[in-house]
C-alpha cells in the first residue's frame, strides 16, 4: 500500500508559530501519531505533503527515518490549491500496483484497526471512504448516496440545503486504486465555491468510470476528528488520555480517577499497580507488580521494581527504583539514580547519578550526587555531597553500614569507610576511616557569668 499524509495546511487558528501538525498530543507531534499509525500498516511507500512552516515539517519527518522502517518521503506543495492538488504532489512517488491510502496530518487518533477495515473494504479495485454520521456536520463534505450507493461528495460551501441536511460526512480518509487516482487527479478542476482542486471530486469520477465506491466507519467520531485550534487539540488530548486510562483499567491497573492521568509515552504496568490522581508519565515508564504511585507524581523514563511505593509529589527521571523501596513524599530522583531493594528516600531529598545499595536511607532534606552508597547506610537530615568545585565533578563513596550525622558536608572526592560514623555537622574533606567516629566541629564552650546586653535608656 502507498500512504500519503496531507500536512501542508497552515493552521492559522492554532495562533502559533509552530506548524499545526507539529503541535504535541500526549507529548508527540500530531504528524508523528499519523506516521506511527501508518507504519503499522507496513506501507511500501509513505509520503508526507508539506507546505507551511518552512523546513520544520520535513525536518521532523527526516528524524523518523531511522531504524528498520521504510523511508518516508516528503513533497512540497506550494502554493496550496486544495486537497486534490496536495495529493498530486505525491503522484510521481506512488507505486501503481498498490492502492493509495490518504491520511491527514492533523487527524491524530485514527486507529490502525479502522484503517485496516477500510483497506479491506476497498481491496485493490474499489474506492473506499471512511465516513461517519455526525450530529453536527457543519463545514464538512457530505456523502451523497442514491439508492444506498455513494454517488459523490459535496463540500459544505457547494451544497444545496437538501445536501446540507445529510449527516454522513467525509472524514477525508480514503483508499484509492492508484492507477485510477492518477488519472482522476489529472482531470480535476477548481471550478467550485472555493476555487480549489477538491480531492473529493474523484468520487464522482469513480462512479462515472464504473469503479465501485464503498465506505466503512470508525469506532467513534474522535477517530476522524481533526485539530484546527487549541480547543480541539485539548479535546483530543483528553479523549486520547481517556482511551489510555481505559486500556490500563482493563489490564487491571487501579486508577483512582481515569480522568486524571496523563501518559505521554509508554506506561507498562504489572499486576496490582495503583496510580493516584494527577500523575504524569513520560517516555517509557515501567511499574512492576504491586507498585503504588502517589498523587501528583511525575515519572520520566523510569523503572520502578515490585512492591515499591512512590508517595505523593515525587519527580523521578531516568532513574531505577528498587523493589520495596519507599520514595517521597516530595522526593526528586534525577538521571542516573539507581536504588536497590528497600531503599528509603524521604521528603526534600535529591539524588543524582548515584547508586544506593539495599536498605539504605536518606529520609530528610539531603543532596546525594555522584555518589556510590553501600548497604544499610543512614544519611542524616541536611547531608550534602559537595560534588562540584565549580569546574569539575567528583565522586563520593559511602561504604556499607556507615552513619552520616545530620548536616554533614562530604567534599568530594572523599570516601567514608565501612561502618564509619560521621558526627553531626561534619565537613568531611579527607577520607573517614572504617569503623570509627570522625567529626569536624569547633569545640562547644559556655561563657560563665555572661549577661545579655540591656537597652540603654535615652535621657
Ligand atoms: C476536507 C474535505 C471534506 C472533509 C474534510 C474533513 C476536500 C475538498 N474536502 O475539507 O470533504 O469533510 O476535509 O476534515 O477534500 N491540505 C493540504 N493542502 C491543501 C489543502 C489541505 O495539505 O492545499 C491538508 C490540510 O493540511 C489538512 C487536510 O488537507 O490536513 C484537510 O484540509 P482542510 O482544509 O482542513 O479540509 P477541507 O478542504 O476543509
Ligand atoms: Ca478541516
Amino acid at each position: 500500500m502507498n500512504v500519503v499524509i496531507l500536512a501542508a495546511g497552515m493552521g492559522k487558528r492554532m495562533q502559533s508559530a509552530l506548524p499545526k501538525v507539529l503541535h504535541p498530543l500526549a507529548g508527540k507531534p500530531l504528524l508523528l501519531h499519523v506516521i506511527d499509525t501508518a507504519r503499522t500498516l507496513a506501507p511500501s511507500k509513505l509520503c508526507v505533503i508539506y507546505g507551511h512552516g518552512g523546513a520544520a515539517v520535513p525536518e521532523a519527518v527526516e528524524r523518523q527515518n531511522t531504524g528498520a522502517h521504510a523511508k518516508i518521503d516528503t513533497a512540497l506543495q506550494e502554493p496550496q490549491l486544495g486537497t486534490g492538488h496536495a495529493v498530486m504532489q505525491a503522484v510521481p512517488q506512488l507505486d501503481e500496483n498498490a492502492p493509495t491510502l490518504i491520511l491527514y496530518g492533523d487527524v491524530p487518533l485514527t486507529t490502525a484497526d479502522s484503517l485496516k477495515r477500510l483497506a479491506e473494504a476497498a481491496g485493490s479495485d474499489k474506492l473506499g471512504i471512511l465516513t461517519v454520521e455526525q450530529a453536527n456536520p457543519f463545514g464538512l463534505g457530505r456523502i451523497v448516496r442514491e439508492g444506498g450507493d455513494i454517488r459523490r461528495i459535496v463540500e459544505e460551501k457547494d451544497a444545496t440545503p437538501d445536501e446540507r441536511a445529510i449527516r454522513e460526512i467525509n472524514s477525508g480518509i480514503m483508499v484509492v486504486p492508484t492507477r485510477h487516482l492518477k488519472k482522476w487527479l489529472a482531470a480535476l478542476s477548481n471550478n467550485n465555491a472555493q476555487g480549489e482542486y477538491y480531492l473529493t471530486d474523484i468520487v464522482a469520477q469513480a462512479v462515472a468510470d464504473g469503479v465501485k465506491v464503498v465506505s466503512s466507519q470508525p469506532s467513534g467520531e474522535w477517530e476522524v476528528a481533526g485539530v484546527n485550534s487549541k480547543v480541539q487539540l485539548a479535546e483530543l488530548e483528553r479523549r486520547h488520555q481517556l482511551n489510555i486510562a481505559q486500556a490500563l483499567l482493563e489490564k487491571g491497573v487501579h486508577l483512582l480517577d481515569p480522568a486524571r492521568i496523563d501518559v505521554r509515552g509508554e506506561l507498562i504496568c504489572g499486576r496490582d499497580v495503583t496510580i493516584d490522581v494527577g500523575c504524569v508519565f513520560e517516555g517509557k515508564v515501567e511499574l512492576a507488580d504491586g507498585v503504588s504511585v502517589g498523587a501528583h507524581s511525575v515519572l520520566v523514563n523510569a523503572r520502578v521494581a515490585a512492591g515499591a511505593s512512590i508517595k505523593p509529589f515525587c519527580h523521578i527521571e531516568e532513574a531505577v527504583v528498587g523493589p520495596k523501596s519507599v520514595i517521597g513524599p516530595y522526593a526528586r530522583l534525577r538521571p542516573g539514580t539507581e536504588l536497590a531493594e528497600d531503599v528509603h528516600i524521604g521528603n526534600f531529598v535529591e539524588i543524582k547519578n548515584s547508586q544506593i545499595a539495599a536498605h539504605s536511607k536518606a529520609n530528610h532534606l539531603a543532596y546525594v550526587g555522584d555518589a556510590t552508597v553501600g548497604s544499610r547506610v543512614n544519611i542524616g537530615a541536611g547531608t550534602i555531597t559537595c560534588n562540584y568545585d565549580g569546574a569539575n565533578k567528583f565522586r563520593t563513596v559511602i561504604e556499607d553500614d556507615a552513619f552520616i550525622g545530620s548536616d554533614s558536608q562530604l567534599v568530594a572526592p572523599v570516601t567514608v569507610g565501612k561502618g564509619a560514623t560521621l558526627g553531626a555537622g561534619t565537613t568531611l574533606t579527607k577520607d573517614a576511616p572504617a569503623g570509627q567516629l570522625t567529626i569536624s566541629r569547633s569545640k562547644q564552650m559556655t561563657i560563665e557569668n555572661w549577661k545579655r546586653p540591656v537597652k540603654v535608656k535615652k535621657a
